[in-house]
């Protein structure tokens, strides 16, 4: 059967489709499980949570699922200049940002503190919580946290924009590696040469990654229906793993706002910038972006930039102010249909049904 691939063997799911993990708050127990629960593999993007949080939140989606899940993490947290900010610095921050603080009648955040999520603390609470699979991006676990992840029985799953990163982890000793073309939504997760250097598509990252490595691929990045997973598995992909398409669900936790304009014609045009978080990602166009990236001092390294823009994205959401709000999208978002997780998945079986079925 076409669903009956390494991916599934290694991960005891009965279909290769995973749902991949959202961090900064739009992941949800509730989809995570609705996607293990169809056969497929929920994912919970973590990077946001505190260690006590990662527990909570593996309990909670325990209530809901006995099937295997994924807890996601950031291996980097901060870019090497991404920790602390000169005064003068930080004015000239807020001298592009400030207008629209005034515009939203909200106060400046004060300068920040070096603020990190607890990367050590997130991996130890991962190890104790023993999800299925560990996935991750923006780099490699060290050895150590691989071997323990191994010994707890967690197979771990590697994010790769290049042969040359898909190559680090097989050498890591990653059990999967995924192939995230650009056409992803969200986040860019380049560790080895810049975001902006590592820009393959799907089509001929997939393929080159299959021919560089043993391990079972995954391929993301543009699948929004059966005929981009028949791709994917065309071009060599073990499973494939879909963002968007799931954002767009109800069980995500992301707005409704956001959930309408992925199935509009505001999902017809993304664009990759740095502008809301120092890290270049996908998401729709809007004034704000625009404005950051017509203006190089208002762009700071991850997580500064974050720093500046969160509150003000939360302001603007409340404000009824969405050209200042972020919406995230891959380019497969204009072919979403379904609005539940588990139909997500039915439609692409079904269709995948009908196609391998000879
Ligand atoms: C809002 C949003 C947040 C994301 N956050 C993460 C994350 O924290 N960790 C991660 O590994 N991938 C993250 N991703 C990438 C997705 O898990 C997935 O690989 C990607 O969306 C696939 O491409 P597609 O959107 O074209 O289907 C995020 C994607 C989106 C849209």
């Amino acid at each position: 059967m076409w669903f009956n691939t390494p991916v599934t063997e290694s991960l005891g799911i009965k279909y290769p489709i995973i749902q991949g993990p959202f961090g900064g708050g739009f992941s949800a127990p509730e989809l995570v499980a609705a996607v293990s629960n169809a056969g497929g593999l929920g994912s919970f993007g973590a990077h946001n949570l505190t260690p006590g949080e990662i527990g909570t939140v593996t309990r909670e989606i325990r209530t809901l699922t006995d099937k295997p899940f994924a807890l996601n993490l950031w291996v980097s947290v901060a870019d090497a200049d991404g920790l602390g900010l000169t005064a003068e610095r930080y004015a000239e921050a807020l001298d592009f940002f400030r207008p629209y603080y005034d515009e939203l009648g909200m106060q400046a955040p004060p300068p920040p503190e070096g603020h990190v999520e607890d990367y050590i603390g997130q991996i130890e609470a991962l190890i104790e919580a023993k999800p299925d699979v560990f996935s991750f991006v923006f780099g490699i676990p060290s050895a150590d946290v691989l071997a323990r992840c191994r010994n707890a029985g967690i197979k771990t799953l590697g994010a790769a924009t290049t042969v040359a990163e898909a190559r680090a982890l097989e050498d890591a000793g990653v059990d999967i590696v995924l192939a995230t073309g650009f056409e992803a939504g969200g986040h860019r997760p380049s560790f080895i040469k810049a975001a902006e250097r590592s820009l393959v598509g799907m089509l001929a990252l997939v393929p080159q990654v299959r021919d560089a490595v043993r391990l079972p691929v995954v391929a993301a990045g543009g699948i929004g229906d059966a005929r981009g997973v028949a791709a994917a598995f065309t071009l060599g992909a073990d499973a494939v793993q879909l963002g968007s398409a799931f954002l767009a669900c109800a069980e995500s936790n992301t707005s409704d706002l956001h959930r309408e304009l992925l199935f509009s014609t505001a999902a017809d045009e993304t664009v990759l910038s740095r502008a809301y978080t120092g890290r270049l990602a996908r998401f729709m166009p809007n004034e704000f972006v625009e404005a950051v990236d017509a203006h190089p001092g208002a762009r700071l390294p991850f997580p500064l930039q974050a720093w500046f823009t969160t509150p003000l994205k939360k302001a603007a959401l409340l404000a009824d102010r969405p050209e200042l709000a972020s919406f995230y999208a891959g380019q497969g978002a204009p072919l979403l249909k379904h609005r539940r997780a588990a139909d997500v998945v039915a439609a692409l079986v079904a269709d995948l049904d009908a196609r391998f079925s000879n």
